[in-house]
């Protein structure tokens, strides 16, 4: 059968990752498929410096975009710049010259993902975006097609790697977040600016992506109630474990008949859930299916050759389809069309809670917070105090039992106030449903 043609746009980590595999398994693939997939153009803006692995020699180098997508012989472009700006226009483009596109671009497909596949439905071509989320996980894969069959109930994932990374530096040596994050951003596995990753935007962009795969409902990132990782201390970690449990930065999503209940937090989970067991910068997704039960997904969230896989994977997938000819082609979000049904407010959820406080210690503390909880009807459960010599940066925690999350809120507002409070109170919620 007759070669396909891609053209790479974006040779930095993911794109470099991709050309080393299309490079070295070139003759697997070809195996695999029956033909030769090869890259005909190459684009980025530094093109000139860019020294590309044996066996890719490509037709087309350049450093206009546009070039690649107009080249007749390019059947796929591969958008892999990333943002939702120039990437935008490139897979806009390419649907309208009937390319089929293959990407890598959460932020992109988590805004306008539902619009760009009415567009590619339309052109008649394939949009396939699998290295989005959790690069090394095929999890796409999984809500498309693998348990496509079952009504999903529930999704929980760890999603930003960088987080759990720095999240689990803190529990493994007692490091304050400001230290792991600058070590993080000194060997290169955080950003200069690591809002995305440690404010938790770029764990919802994924989430938003994989709750319209698992329910079907066009979720935009900024309806999802999110929470980053800055606040957690190693007094928090030594807090957990004394409890049975471990933090984590949590992306949950549940089907309730008030609608999906979306978030991105920081939570307690049972230290024996595997995925407490999540550690450094890995991935994990955990789905609940009605009929299937449980399934659990790990591997490395990133990096160019685990997302690299990912991205070579749909260009075999799309690639064998404009070969074989595959008229019923599957959405990328694994329903012909998403419903718009806003999320249900997570305030309006019951769980259990840690709140974590530091005090400057004097008489009558636990029973000024224990007469907020009262008044919010709220249930406490236990109060924990570790030796601390310090009196006048004093952790100590205190758990409720199941409350309503506007309530807790409420409470905790009102404790801001509090003279003895060196910081508002840490409220987390407590996940015993993993
Ligand atoms: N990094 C990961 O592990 C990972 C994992 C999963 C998904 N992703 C996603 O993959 C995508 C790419 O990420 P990355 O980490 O590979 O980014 P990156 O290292 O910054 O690479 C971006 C590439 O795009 C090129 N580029 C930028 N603007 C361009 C323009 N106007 N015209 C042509 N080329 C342009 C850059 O060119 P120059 O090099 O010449 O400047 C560079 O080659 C993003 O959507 C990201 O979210 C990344």
């Amino acid at each position: 059968m007759r070669d396909v043609n891609v053209g790479i746009v974006g040779v930095g980590n993911v794109g470099g990752g991709t050309l080393d595999i299309l490079a070295e398994n070139a003759s697997q693939i070809a195996d695999k498929l029956g033909f030769r997939l090869k890259v005909g153009a190459i684009c980025s803006r530094s093109i000139d410096e860019k020294k590309l692995p044996a066996g890719i020699e490509p037709g087309r180098r350049t450093r206009d975009w546009r070039d690649v997508v107009a080249d007749p012989s390019i059947e796929i472009v591969c958008e892999l710049v990333g943002g939702t700006g120039v990437a935008a226009e490139i897979v806009e483009t390419a649907i309208a010259q009937g390319k089929s596109v293959v990407t890598a671009n959460k932020e992109l497909m988590a805004l306008r993902g539902a619009e760009l596949w009415e567009k590619a439905t339309a052109a008649g071509i394939n949009l396939a975006m699998e290295a989005s989320v959790a690069g090394g996980i095929p999890i796409h894969a999984v809500l498309r097609e693998g348990i496509s069959g079952d009504r999903i109930e529930a999704l929980f994932g760890i999603l930003n790697g960088t987080s759990n990374y720095i999240l689990t530096e803190i529990e493994k040596h007692g490091t304050a977040f400001e230290e792991v994050l600058a070590e993080a951003q000194r060997l290169g596995y955080a950003e200069a600016d690591p809002s995305a990753d440690v404010d938790g935007f770029d764990a919802r962009s994924k989430l938003a992506i994989l709750a319209a795969l698992a329910f079907g409902e066009k979720v935009t990132p900024s309806d999802i109630y999110t929470e980053g990782i800055r606040r957690i201390t190693p007094f928090d970690f030594q807090y957990a474990h004394k409890l049975g449990h471990t933090i984590r930065l949590l992306c949950s999503a549940r089907r309730t008949a008030e609608g999906l209940l979306l978030s991105v937090r920081p939570a307690l989970l049972p230290q024996q859930t595997i995925m407490a067991g999540v550690q450094g910068a890995y991935n994990a997704v955990w789905v609940r299916g009605q009929y299937g039960a449980d399934t659990f997904y790990y591997g490395r969230g990133a990096g160019p050759h685990p997302t690299g896989v990912a991205v070579v994977s749909d260009l075999m997938r799309v690639a064998r389809e404009i070969r074989s000819g595959s008229p019923e082609r599957v959405s990328p979000f694994a329903h012909e069309t998403l419903g718009a049904r806003k999320p249900a407010p997570v305030a309006s959820q019951q769980r259990a809670w840690y709140l974590r406080f530091r005090v400057t210690d004097k008489p009558g503390i636990i029973a000024s917070l224990a007469s907020i909880l009262a008044e919010k009807k709220i249930s406490l459960d236990a109060v924990l105090q570790l030796p601390s010599d310090d009196k006048d940066n004093l952790p100590f925690v205190i758990t409720l039992e199941n409350s309503a999350e506007h309530a807790v809120r409420d409470a905790v507002a009102r404790m801001a106030s509090l003279d003895f409070l060196r910081e508002p109170p840490l409220a987390l919620p407590m996940e015993t449903s993993l």
